[in-house]
């Protein structure tokens, strides 16, 4: 989980739309909390015990395209380690979808 997490923020460090998002954030707390999240979204033992994630995102005026390029990132970390299958992709996009915006 920590290499997809490293691998997954280090896309998004290379996007100019994404990276600025993270400019005062403390990236190895944030990676920490990642790792949990994507744990408990992909079906991991481990509840989500942090903010509501879309509180966390509300306020910073992010809008459904930086979402998808932020889950393309994470689609493409998944892909390169074969972690995701096409038949996961669908369910796992909807339900980050469903709970960071
Ligand atoms: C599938 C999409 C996303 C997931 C799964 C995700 C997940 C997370 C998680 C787990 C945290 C840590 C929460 C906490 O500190 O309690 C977080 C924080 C944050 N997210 Fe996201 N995020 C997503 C999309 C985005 C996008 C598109 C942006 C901006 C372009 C963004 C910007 C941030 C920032 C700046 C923080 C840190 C806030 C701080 O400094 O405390 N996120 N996100």
């Amino acid at each position: 989980m920590k290499v997809i997490v490293h691998n997954v923020m280090e896309l998004v460090m290379q996007d100019p739309n994404l990276s600025h998002y993270f400019h005062y954030t403390d990236m190895d707390l944030h990676n920490k909390r990642l790792a949990h999240y994507f744990a408990h979204i992909t079906g991991g033992s481990e509840e989500w015990i942090g903010k509501p994630l879309n509180e966390v995102h509300c306020g910073m005026f992010i809008d459904h395209a930086l979402f998808e390029q932020f889950f393309e990132c994470i689609r493409s970390a998944l892909t390169n380690k074969d972690v995701l299958t096409e038949d996961l992709h669908a369910d796992v996009h909807k339900r980050f979808l469903e709970t960071v915006r």
